[in-house]
């Protein structure tokens, strides 16, 4: 063969293969309105940056007639490019292509690009749309998932992994990406569920809709599964570009500064906190007041509302806010907000992500569904993640700090390097109405007018404990800040944290109360 028939032959072996499962199953996949696989990496990938590998893998099935069946790539594209500048590593599943089904070869493809992205130290990105084990190639299936799970756990922690989930995503395929750092998904389009709604109505004979099962909005609002959610797949994409610029290549690095920015003007951080002290306000206010560009990129924003976290710069520099959200259940801590803030600040600490804590809260959510929904061991992960954490630690006390409470949200006590509080503080084991009604209990019950000693001593209580100064006289905070100093506070606090170096006692790993 000719230099010029070798070429031709090669075009036209290339155009099989990346015309994926044909055109009709292209049509069928856009009328569904998903983007082809390779459209998803070109439109998330910085122009031109894409470099794709193993195209020509075959599968190596030859039962249920799959000896005469070639799918295009194994259905799955991989390869290398960059977003904003930085590199990564991603994979497409292609549904057009036996459905995106998961077999031994299209495992290995992603298992290998799983290496690549370890060995390099960049992120991987992994966009589902499968119908989950290749039915045919059975246990060589089931060997692909275990691959790759086994690669996931290796790699948490190392370098950031990004799940974005654009089709289904059903029965074991879902537990690669619960084992990623962040799952994004997209409204009508996202499916994940452990078991379809036929096996349901099987076992259970329930009926129910694979969106009402696990949709988009299931798995961000209810299961806290997904950390992103999306209206269509580029406001997706957009989302993912702008993470990949807060974090890290890899756990040895830092996150690339950014030019610095200021807080939008017009912001008064003065004005937030309302002069009661039981009404509520949005957190999200004094996090825009303090960052660069007012500019806060919040993750789980509709699991578990009573925490807030999420991606913030200050003079440039990435950090990790945690803040507890006085506009949702007073901002407690309960079963579900403490894994949320668990997750993210183990995330921030592997990868080197300074953690600045807002905390207002007034303290575990009491009552017999959170006890019996472990919030001991849940409301444990918080303790755990903050005291195991050795990056820059800074917390801001802004109103209440009650008990446990007080001691969970990045307290001295658990290793925070600086610990601020604002004048409207209130430092005490729990709340002056609960705190005089139990240690005046008797003075009251006898009193001729019990209402107005209760009122008396509620009073005397706030005045003498419901301030930062007691905290203050016992070095537990390190300065009384007004609103405005907060930023520049914040700031030197970051910029002189920038060579901490703490070490934890030597050990295989810890035993978190997951
Ligand atoms: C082989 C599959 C497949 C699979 C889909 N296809 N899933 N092929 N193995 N798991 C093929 C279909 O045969 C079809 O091929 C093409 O993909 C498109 O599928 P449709 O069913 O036409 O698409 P749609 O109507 O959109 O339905 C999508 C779907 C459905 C909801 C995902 O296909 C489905 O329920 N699939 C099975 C899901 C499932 O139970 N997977 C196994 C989970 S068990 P043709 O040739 O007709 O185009 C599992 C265990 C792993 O994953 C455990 C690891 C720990």
């Amino acid at each position: 063969m000719s230099l010029r028939q070798k070429l031709h032959d090669f075009f036209t072996r290339r155009e099989v293969a990346i015309t994926g499962g044909g055109q009709k199953a292209i049509e069928k996949q856009v009328a569904l309105g998903k983007l082809p696989a390779r459209e998803r990496i070109k439109f998330l990938l910085d122009p031109d940056t894409f470099h794709e590998y193993d195209l020509f893998v075959e599968h190596r099935c030859h039962d249920f007639g799959m000896d005469k069946k070639q799918l295009a790539a194994d259905g799955v594209v991989t390869g290398t490019g960059k977003i904003s500048g930085h590199p990564v590593c991603i994979f497409a599943q292609d549904f057009t292509v036996a459905g995106g089904s998961l077999g031994l070869m299209h495992a290995r493809k992603i298992t290998k690009i799983m290496d690549h992205a370890m060995k390099l130290g960049i992120p991987l990105i992994g966009i589902n749309d499968s119908g989950g084990a290749r039915i045919q190639e059975g246990v060589n299936s089931l060997a692909g998932y275990g691959e790759i799970f086994f690669r996931n756990t290796l790699a948490s922690g190392v370098i950031p992994q990004i799940s974005v989930i654009l089709g289904p995503c059903a029965g074991g395929a879902v537990y690669s990406p619960a084992l990623t750092d962040f799952v994004f998904v997209v409204d009508k389009i996202s499916k994940m569920f452990i078991t379809g709604p036929e096996v349901i109505k099987t076992v259970l004979g329930e009926e129910i809709s694979m969106e009402e099962l696990g949709g988009a909005r299931v798995q961000t609002e209810i299961s806290g599964n997904a950390h992103f959610y999306a209206e269509s797949e580029q406001e997706c994409f957009d989302q993912i570009k702008k993470l990949v610029t807060f974090i890290p290549w890899n756990n040895r690095k830092k996150a690339d500064p950014f030019p610095a920015g200021s807080p939008r003007p017009g912001l008064d951080i003065e004005t937030i906190i309302p002069p009661e002290p039981t009404k509520p306000y949005d957190v999200r206010s004094i996090i825009r007041a303090v960052c660069d560009d007012s500019d806060f990129f919040e993750v789980q924003k509709y699991w578990a509302a009573n925490i807030v976290v999420g991606f913030a710069r200050l003079a440039g520099e990435t950090v990790g806010v945690i803040a507890n959200q006085p506009l949702v259940l007073a901002g407690v801590l309960d079963v579900d907000s403490s894994d949320k803030a668990a997750r993210f600040i183990r995330f921030c600490d592997a990868f080197n992500i300074p953690l600045v804590t807002f905390v207002d809260l007034p303290g575990y959510l009491p009552g017999v569904d959170q006890e019996h929904a472990g919030v001991i061991r849940h409301g444990a992960k918080v303790l755990y993640a903050y005291s195991e954490a050795t990056v820059p630690k800074i917390t801001v006390i802004l109103r209440k700090a009650y008990g446990g409470g007080y001691i969970a949200m990045c307290s001295r006590h658990l290793g925070a390097d600086f610990v601020f509080a604002w004048p409207t503080a209130e430092i005490a084991v729990m709340g002056p109405e609960g705190a005089a009604n139990i240690i005046f209990k008797a003075e009251i019950a006898s009193a001729e007018d019990p209402d107005a000693v209760r009122r008396a001593k509620v009073e005397e209580y706030t005045e003498k404990f419901a301030n930062p100064y007691i905290a203050a006289a016992n070095g537990h905070i390190d300065a009384v800040i007004t609103p405005r100093e907060t930023r520049d506070c914040l700031i030197h606090a970051i910029e002189i944290s920038a060579a901490k170096h703490e070490s934890r006692p030597s050990k295989k790993h810890g035993i978190p109360p997951f």
